[in-house]
């Protein structure tokens, strides 16, 4: 069985983990700065193993010696912005954590393979590159997959059809800038712009840009983690059965769509040495122009977190 360690065993943490065992992918382990929390939830999720007879395990722990050899490192832990708190003492808080978990995890697991969860998503992703040293392929943002989700689900929503028949891609930082790309959006194939009028698919980009905040704004406290635990367990199992999918994730592009040292949200193929290959496709005036523009912000970010953790 394959190896998946999860570093913070919150609501996305822990749901990831759920979506992987119950499919049999890896064993699990869940680690936390608080400890208990991530002992409370494997033994729950054990528990529910079996009850589904599920084989693959699932424990907790706070210490990192546990989570040597593995596959996978999945990084959720954070915090989330609290009132009064800035963008930039976000940044730095998350910052921190980032790089402590990726220097503790990279000592055991030098030849994992890393996804990034934490916000701001891009950024996180670079300073995990840039702390553990791997090749650029190993270091993979989930940031498209959860986008593309939403954009699939408002497609579906809008078009009455099953979203089993919609593929969406977004591209591009994983905040206000993110690009969604309607015409490699398409329903069983057909392109939405030829299926819906402009300005519907205008809104439906708009409201995948606010698909995060919409679900904020309706639990009151926390945020989103089924879809975003699901984007986890997708990318897992693309990767450990070396599935190959196609599939937006946020890698550092070095020179593909002209970007270079940042990470941002690009097609690749993702399978068993992870985002094995950027693929290039063309791009309208338009919306290089704005991937160009949220690379921009990125990279501004980039600059601020150095400067904050310096
Ligand atoms: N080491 C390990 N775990 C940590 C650390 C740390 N230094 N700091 C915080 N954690 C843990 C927290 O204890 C908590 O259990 O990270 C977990 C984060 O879980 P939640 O607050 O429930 O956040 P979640 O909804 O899972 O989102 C995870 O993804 O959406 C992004 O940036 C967002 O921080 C958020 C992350």
């Amino acid at each position: 069985m394959a190896k998946v360690s999860i570093v913070g065993a919150g609501a996305v943490g822990a749901t990831a983990a759920q979506y992987i065992t119950q499919r049999s992918l890896a064993d699990v382990v869940l680690i936390d700065i608080i400890p208990d929390t991530a002992r409370g939830k494997s033994l729950d999720l054990q528990q529910a193993s079996a009850l589904l007879g599920e084989s693959a395990t699932v424990c907790g722990t706070g210490d990192y010696a546990l989570t040597a050899d593995s596959d996978i490192i999945v990084i959720t832990a954070g915090v989330p912005r609290k009132p009064g708190m800035s963008r930039d003492d976000l940044l730095k808080i998350n910052a921190q954590i980032v790089k402590e978990a990726s220097a503790k995890t990279i000592q055991g697991s030098p030849r994992a393979i890393y996804i990034v969860v934490t916000n701001p998503l891009d950024v996180m992703t670079f300073l995990c590159w840039q702390t553990t040293g791997l090749p650029t392929q190993r270091v993979i943002g989930m940031a498209g997959v959860l986008d593309s989700a939403r954009f699939q689900t408002f497609i579906a929503e809008e078009m009455n059809v099953s979203s089993a028949d919609v593929r969406a891609m977004v591209l591009g930082g994983h905040g206000d800038l993110m690009v969604p790309i309607p015409r490699y959006s398409t329903v069983n194939g057909i392109p939405v712009t030829e299926l819906l009028p402009h300005d519907r698919v205008e809104a439906l980009c708009a409201r995948t840009r606010d698909g995060g905040a919409e679900i904020v704004g309706l639990l009151k406290s926390g945020s989103a983690y089924y879809a975003p635990g699901a984007s986890v367990a997708l990318m897992v199992q693309s990767i450990l059965l070396d599935e190959r999918r196609l599939l937006p994730c946020s890698v550092n592009p070095r020179g593909a769509y002209g970007l270079k040292d940042v990470c941002i949200g690009l097609p690749v193929i993702l399978g068993r040495q992870g985002a094995e290959q950027v693929v290039s496709v063309k791009l309208k005036r338009v919306e290089k122009r704005a991937l160009a523009e949220s690379a921009k912000a990125v990279l501004g970010a980039i600059g601020q977190m150095k400067q904050l953790l310096s």
